[in-house]
């Protein structure tokens, strides 16, 4: 249906009002920025280029990309540091027509170096409030766990989070997959819920579907981060169906991580013709070549998508996320609007 450069269906998809869920704010870390917060901070990095750091962006796994990524969070030390990283993503995502964001922050990767869990939050709480009084972009935020760590170092990160708690609505489970299974986490996840945080976690990006199940059963998590290993298991899809969980899926990222060979492999299609409630986002858009425009573009040329599956993907955004009733409603209507408007 659409054809590579079509500038019809960059336009299509910019006018659309879109929800990103599934964002590490680390990861929105652009090479331009973090060369300007090195120089500021007196850090030697070891490239000596803009353009030499981003042909490094070359990943073959989740981890050899983590080991970049780690390494790039390492010249974040300051308050400023943490606003100017949030501030910059919030204005790319506000030019692209996104209205509500719900960002992740992993914390470890910066109080293991000595940053203050407030000098970290802080610097991201003033650039969200920021945006929703300037830019009209609503926000939540999710504070997740690094999985390759252990159990007991999440605990003492759920205390440090404790005088911010009201700042943080629910925690998430991030970093490395393989051999870390959620059930490593039950016991954090549980005391968790019970600081009152929503719950989500990373599952079957490169994990087994196993892993999906431990994040549902044990970790009882409302929502799935990736789970594209999910359609190797019916009674699996049957139970997402079931209780209606989101799978928030990120196409660039599987592209670049290899969890897909070619983008035409991606099984967002299938999962929608399942009536599985998938969604689409952009995980880390400084490393893997675009932010919602560019995902929702690139999956659409690549699986030929219909305007019916690009408003359906558009609207499970919404539903899947943590807005009120009232919002979710008024953000959907006003998608159902623009594509049912006479001139699209
Ligand atoms: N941390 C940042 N991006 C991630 C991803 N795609 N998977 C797991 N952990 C991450
Ligand atoms: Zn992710």
């Amino acid at each position: 249906m659409y054809h590579k450069e079509s500038s019809d269906l960059k336009k299509i998809i910019q006018g659309i009002p879109k929800a990103e869920l599934h964002l590490h704010i680390e990861g929105s870390f652009e090479p331009e920025l973090l060369f300007k917060i090195a120089n500021r901070n007196n850090i030697t990095l070891d490239y000596d280029s803009i353009e030499s750091l981003k042909k490094a962006y070359k990943f073959n796994n989740l981890q050899e990309f983590l080991d970049i990524y780690y390494a790039g969070a390492e010249v974040l030390l300051y308050e400023q540091d943490f606003f100017d990283l949030t501030w910059a993503y919030l204005n790319k995502v506000h030019s692209q027509n996104v209205v509500h964001v719900e960002v992740f922050f992993d914390p470890q990767t910066h109080t293991d170096r000595g940053v203050g869990f407030n000098v970290v939050i802080n610097g991201i709480y003033k650039a969200l409030e920021k945006a929703k009084k300037e830019l009209n972009i609503s926000y939540k935020l999710i504070m997740s766990y690094l999985r390759h760590l252990s159990e007991e170092a999440a605990f003492k990160t759920l205390e440090s989070s404790l005088p911010f708690k009201d700042w943080i609505d629910g925690v998430g489970l991030d970093s490395s997959e393989k051999g870390n299974p959620p059930s490593k986490f039950s016991r954090v996840f549980k005391a968790s819920a019970n600081q009152g945080y929503k719950l989500v976690a990373h599952a079957g990006e490169e994990g087994p579907v196993e892993y999906i199940w431990e994040a549902l059963d044990l970790l009882k998590v409302i929502r799935i981060d990736h789970g594209n290993r999910c359609l190797d298991d019916e009674a699996l899809v049957q139970r997402l169906l079931k209780q209606n969980i989101p799978l928030t899926l990120c196409p660039l990222s599987n592209v670049a991580l290899k969890v897909i060979q070619k983008m035409e492999d991606h099984p967002i299609a299938k999962m929608l013709h399942k009536g599985i409630l998938a969604t689409i986002h952009s995980d880390d858009p400084a490393y893997f070549g675009g932010y919602m425009n560019e995902n929702y573009y690139e999956l659409a040329i690549a699986l030929n998508l219909n305007k019916d599956q690009l408003m359906q993907l558009s609207i499970n955004a919404f539903k899947a996320s943590w807005l009120s009733p009232e919002a979710k409603e008024k953000h959907i209507y006003q998608i159902k609007n623009y594509f049912h408007s006479s001139n699209l």
